[in-house]
């Protein structure tokens, strides 16, 4: 067992500051939506002289929503390349540009009256966070000793939670969601970029980055400072035998993972549980949750969300200890499950809102059981199956193809929800509890348990014979949207080769 050295504790805080960002931006346009649309309303007065058109509206503000997911998508392609060209350490310092930019164009967008400047900053922040939510998990992973990896990277999907919670507590009219302080709470996001700025030259740099990419000396000394021991030559073995067998295998591009009949039915599995993270509704929970809440009839809708993002975070801590246990493919199904019925009713609670009163309550406890379900199995279980399901070869290009499904995914919600919940009003939900239903059945009759098995074993369970014995696991990356866990089971499946 592992002691955490100060040097260790101060590289994953530094690093998960970029988790948390990527948090808060998720969770902060949440509360102010109708100030800010006020305040769009306001600027098209100022220019045109006439009030804005009720769709216009709509579209700019579906507009400043979604544009977040296209920086993402945009950015989360170019993880790979940009980790191996900069390293992790300078890669993340770079990336804070995007951060200060991004915040700085929101929190001024108001002062320039130009709604323009808002959507530029959302596009540019959401290019942050498409590169933090690879580069932080990727970091965390290398610089985490084997027995602790798993909870360090868990602490990456807790960051961001909290960053939603902290998002939603900070929106409050009283705090900082107030019509004059609304660009405050969207430019605060620039603060955790410059602690991180100030930080990161304390951090030492992923040893296994020095030796396994740029075949640097320096890895040694690195990873003395983590460890904090003198002797370190287990883990240069250890290194020395990742290097040796990611040198055997040879790298797989994108198209290759869609012709070849060996990686074809993994890949549509592995797309299929981001579009089920994705597709499943939470983001309209929390990109909408304060809207939603408000034509439940809930009295304060703001504290609302913010009781969903208590629970957010509790149940990211529950599942933590569930996915050790119950299997990946159970506990997957289990919240899908869960989520279909909370939807279900929802919709009830809503549609009978007018004549029953007290169904507000049950809507709100719904949409509380909705987030608690998707903590269990929907929110971490993709990230960390789609690196189990591939081997150190395809593996970096099927993560680049799973990023870009869950952004894509995400963008799609965030741009069209509002307009099928004008169109199709408390029914909204059953839509996601039809997805909802088809990926649970598509689960349970394609998708295969991997706990406790080797690389080795999930490859032979899609072809009749075993792939080859390549089973190296240390790359545990994540690198899409709000929610990865890498690999808290990563140690119990490399058991065989890394101890
Ligand atoms: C815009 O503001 C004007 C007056 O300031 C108001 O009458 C109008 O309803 C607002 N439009 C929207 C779409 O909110």
């Amino acid at each position: 067992m592992q002691s955490v050295t100060g040097t260790l504790a101060l590289s994953v805080f530094t690093a998960v500051l970029g988790s948390l960002e990527f948090g808060y931006n998720i969770g902060v346009i949440n509360a102010p939506q109708k100030i800010i649309e006020g305040d769009y309303n306001a600027t098209w007065m100022y220019r045109y002289g006439e009030p804005i058109p009720t769709g216009t509206l709509t579209s700019l503000w579906s507009l400043s929503v979604a544009i977040f997911s296209i920086g993402g998508m945009l950015s989360s392609f170019c993880v790979g390349f940009v980790s191996e060209w900069l390293g992790r350490r300078k890669a993340m310092l770079i990336n804070n540009l995007f951060a200060f930019i991004g915040g700085s164009l929101m929190g001024m967008s108001k002062l320039c009256r130009s709604f323009e400047m808002m959507i530029l900053g959302r596009f540019v922040i959401g290019a942050y966070c498409g590169l933090a939510s690879g580069l932080t998990p990727m970091y965390v992973g290398e610089i985490a000793p084997t027995s602790l990896r798993g909870a360090l990277g868990t602490l990456h999907q807790l960051a961001i939670v909290t960053g939603i919670l902290f998002a939603q507590v900070l929106g409050l009219e009283s705090l900082l969601g107030s019509e004059h302080l609304w660009p405050v709470l969207l430019g605060l996001t620039v603060v955790p970029t410059v602690l991180q700025m100030a930080l990161l030259p304390f951090c030492p740099e992923s040893p296994r980055f020095l030796y396994i990419v740029r075949c640097q000396e320096h890895h040694a000394k690195s990873l003395r400072r983590l460890t904090g021991r003198q002797e370190v030559g287990d883990m240069l073995a250890e290194m020395k035998e990742e290097k040796r067998r990611m040198d055997m295998e040879r790298k797989v591009s994108i198209p290759e993972l869609f012709r070849s009949s060996l990686y074809r039915q993994p890949i549509i599995i592995a797309i299929l549980l981001q579009l089920s993270q994705q597709l499943s509704g939470i983001n309209a929970i929390f990109y909408y949750s304060t809207s939603i809440f408000m034509k439940a009839g809930v009295q304060s809708p703001v504290y609302a969300t913010i009781g969903a993002g208590v629970v957010n975070c509790a149940f990211t801590v529950v599942s933590l200890f569930l996915v050790e246990r119950t299997g990946r493919r159970t506990l997957h199904m289990l919240g899908l499950g869960g989520m279909c019925i909370c939807a279900v009713i929802m919709t009830v609670a809503l549609a009978l809102l007018d004549s029953v009163p007290w169904m507000s309550y049950i809507s709100m406890l719904s949409i509380f059981g909705f987030v608690a379900f998707f903590e269990v199995g929907p929110g971490p279980i993709p990230w960390f199956f789609v690196a189990e399901l591939f081997s150190q070869g395809p593996r970096p290009a099927a993560m680049a193809v799973a990023g870009f499904s869950n952004w894509t995914a995400n963008f799609i919600i965030g741009m069209c929800f509002q307009y099928v919940a004008d169109l199709c009003g408390p029914y909204v939900f059953l839509i996601f509890a039809a997805l909802l239903l088809f990926f649970l059945i598509f689960t349970f009759f394609r998708v295969p348990e991997t706990r406790g098995k080797t690389f080795d074993q999930i490859a032979a369970n899609f072809h009749q014979h075993s792939a080859g014995g390549m089973m190296d696991m240390d790359m545990s990356i994540g690198m899409g949207m709000d929610i990865d866990k890498p690999s808290t089971e990563m140690d119990y499946l490399g058991e065989d080769t890394m101890n």
